[in-house]
């Protein structure tokens, strides 16, 4: 992705060419709809779920939510395990799947391979992400995105995909069980490094690349699981169950 002034940026407006309403932000913590701050348990989630921060992405989500007052419309938090040895980090989650579920990578076909591999493995319980109650569990696996919010075409902007960096590094920080970083596609592999502190330029991004990250650390690549990867064969389910399994490896499992 390239990176552009903010002037080149195309402005967002709404399907009807409007430009989006202005919300104001929820409070910290609280919900972005209700306001309703969430109760107290044990920590599961690394962000803010009523996070503002993106005026583009905030704005997209009301339009979203309004569109289709169905759809989780909001932040999607992180899914697995409350201690996992591996992190997958996706990307962003997509219209109408995991911003339509409220669970990463559930609900389109980008979770199709994803899960069917996680339980090949023994990762998960179920072979399919249908929804977030589903009852799908995942043992010692965590999947989250380096961008919290659906973007619109799926595209983060540069900014978008460093304001939300804060999350995923306090993820990364708080997750001390974590033995690989799971990265899909080179946007997660990029957020990872930023979130680290680390240079892009000594970690290329390479399908099956294995990274140290530290001495207990390990980041690993692996072409992204979206739909286009897997129809045209760039990534097939060989591919992704070899890296996958070797991350297993890694990680002790
Ligand atoms: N859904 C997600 O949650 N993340 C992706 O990267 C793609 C689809």
């Amino acid at each position: 992705m390239s990176e552009r002034s903010k002037a080149e940026r195309p402005k967002f407006v709404t399907p009807k060419g409007r430009p989006p309403a202005r919300r104001k932000p929820a409070a910290p913590g609280a919900d972005l709809f209700t306001g309703v701050r969430p109760p107290s348990g044990p920590k599961t989630a690394y962000y803010d779920p009523g996070c503002t921060q993106c005026p583009r992405l905030a704005e997209f989500l009301t339009e979203t939510h309004h569109a289709h007052p169905d759809y989780f419309a909001r932040p999607v938090p992180s899914f697995g395990a409350a201690a996992p040895k591996i992190l997958i980090v996706g990307l962003a989650p997509g219209m109408h799947g995991a911003n339509r579920t409220g669970r990463p990578f559930t609900g389109d076909y980008a979770g199709v391979l994803l899960y069917e591999t996680l339980h090949e493995l023994g990762l998960a319980t179920a072979s399919e992400s249908v929804s977030a109650d589903d009852g799908l569990e995942l043992r010692n696996v965590r999947i989250t995105n380096a961008v919290k919010c659906v973007p619109p075409e799926n595209k983060p902007l540069p900014d978008e995909i460093r304001q939300c960096n804060a999350y995923l590094k306090s993820e990364l920080v708080e997750l001390k069980s974590v033995r690989v970083v799971f990265a899909l596609g080179r946007i997660a592999h990029d957020g990872v490094l930023t979130a680290e502190g680390l240079k892009r330029s000594r970690f290329a991004f390479a399908h099956g690349a294995e990274h140290a990250l530290d001495d207990k650390r390990v980041l690993v690549d692996s072409y992204h699981c979206s739909r286009y990867n897997t129809s045209t064969r760039v990534l097939t389910p060989e591919m992704f169950k070899k890296v996958m399994a070797r991350a297993c490896e890694i990680a002790g499992l």
